[in-house]
């Protein structure tokens, strides 16, 4: 298979064609990325002298540049988005842009090139909060509440809307929070372990309460790549560890310093940093497990890997942490 990656340099979508390349030796992939902030090639740099691998720096919202980029392609993951909650609320136009534009042009260029299948990578986000001991699932109405999750609710309506009106062959699939190598240090665990790294301490949101369900990135993307390959045109996919027991972020953040051997007194605790906090995320993964998928890394296990790996790329991390990230972090948590 010839596979369109679109947002290729960022966390979730090297790992995914990491896994890829990896996995099937026959296929190729073609990475469409823009390289924002959170976009970056040494994730792949391995792969910069293999054939069944090529770069395009492009924009999802250029519709000549996606079709470009999808010249002879049998199918397109797309990725690209911003992803990141507290930037949405600091400033959400350019969410709007990516995740919503940027998705009707990639569906456009799909149905008018007749490119056999499209997965939206979408997230649990878009269901909103859930109280114990519910589940969302499939089906369940949108309740988005920050303007990343509306963004991305907006993008799945569009694709919903093109599904029913032009059958155009699209699956959806919405996993809870990705950790793992290569995720860019704004979001809490790299944040979190590489803060440690640094003797710095750990700015817990609003008493850590809050529940989410950590699924190890590779786990997503076997996930993706099943449905790829064995999912239903026009379904959506809900994709989660669904860890049990649930833990709430204190609890993560103490695995965390438990592994890297440091004390609760590194934990700063901070209200009010990021309105509409959602309080618990849980979905049903039942859809994706019926197809033969279970997650294979346990949250324990996986996060040791993580914090090995950041432990040993400390280059990457360094070089990620410079620039424009250190303007964003001291207007984020007000240092
Ligand atoms: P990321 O921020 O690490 O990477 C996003 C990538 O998209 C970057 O490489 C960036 O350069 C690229 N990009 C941004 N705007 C672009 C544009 N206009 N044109 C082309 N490329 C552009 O994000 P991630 O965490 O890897 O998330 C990937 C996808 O998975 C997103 O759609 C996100 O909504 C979804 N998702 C993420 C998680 C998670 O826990 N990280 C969970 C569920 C769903
Ligand atoms: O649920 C899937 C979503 O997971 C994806 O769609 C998003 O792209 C991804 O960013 C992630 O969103 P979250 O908002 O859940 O991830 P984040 O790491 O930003 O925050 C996780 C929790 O940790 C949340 O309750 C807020 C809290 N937090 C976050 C940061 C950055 C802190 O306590 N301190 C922090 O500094």
């Amino acid at each position: 298979m010839n596979i369109l990656v679109t947002g290729g340099a960022g966390f979730i979508g090297s790992n995914f064609i990491r896994y890829i390349l990896q996995n099937y030796l026959e296929d190729s992939v073609v990475n469409f990325d823009k390289l924002t902030y959170a976009g970056n090639l040494e994730n792949l740099q391995e792969f910069k002298d293999d054939k069944r691998y090529s770069f395009i720096k492009g924009d999802v919202c250029d519709y000549d540049a996606v079709a470009g980029a999808s010249q002879g392609v049998d199918a397109v993951v797309h990725f690209a988005a911003e992803s990141h909650v507290d930037r949405s609320i600091h400033a959400s136009h350019e969410f709007i842009r990516t995740n919503v534009f940027g998705t009707q042009v990639v569906i456009d260029a799909v149905r008018e090139l007749g490119i056999k299948k499209m997965i939206l990578v979408s997230t649990d986000e878009v269901y909103g909060d859930v109280e114990k001991p519910r589940k969302s699932k499939d089906g369940d109405p949108f309740k988005p509440s920050s303007p990343y999750s509306a963004s991305k609710a907006a993008a799945e309506s569009l694709a919903i809307a093109a599904i029913r009106t032009h059958e155009a062959p699209i699956m959806i699939t919405r996993s809870t929070n990705n950790y793992g190598p290569y995720q860019f240090p704004e979001k809490i665990l790299p944040l979190f372990i590489t803060n440690v790294l640094e003797d710095k301490k750990v700015p817990l949101y609003d008493g850590g309460t809050q529940i989410r369900d950590w699924l190890y990135v590779e786990d997503n993307c076997s996930a993706i790549d099943l449905v790829l390959r064995h999912g239903t045109l026009g379904e959506a996919y809900d994709i989660a560890a669904e860890n049990d027991p649930e833990v709430t972020n204190r609890e993560v953040t103490e695995m965390v310093l438990d592994i890297l051997g440091k004390g609760r007194d590194f934990i700063q605790d901070v209200w009010g940093l990021r309105p509409g906090h959602d309080q618990r995320y849980a979905v049903d993964s039942s859809k994706i497990r019926a197809l033969g998928w279970k997650p294979s890394v346990s949250l324990a296990e996986g996060l040791k890997q993580t914090v090995t790996w950041y432990q040993g790329n400390e280059g990457w991390w360094k070089r990620v942490k410079s620039g424009e990230y250190q303007e964003y972090y001291k207007k984020q948590y007000r240092v």
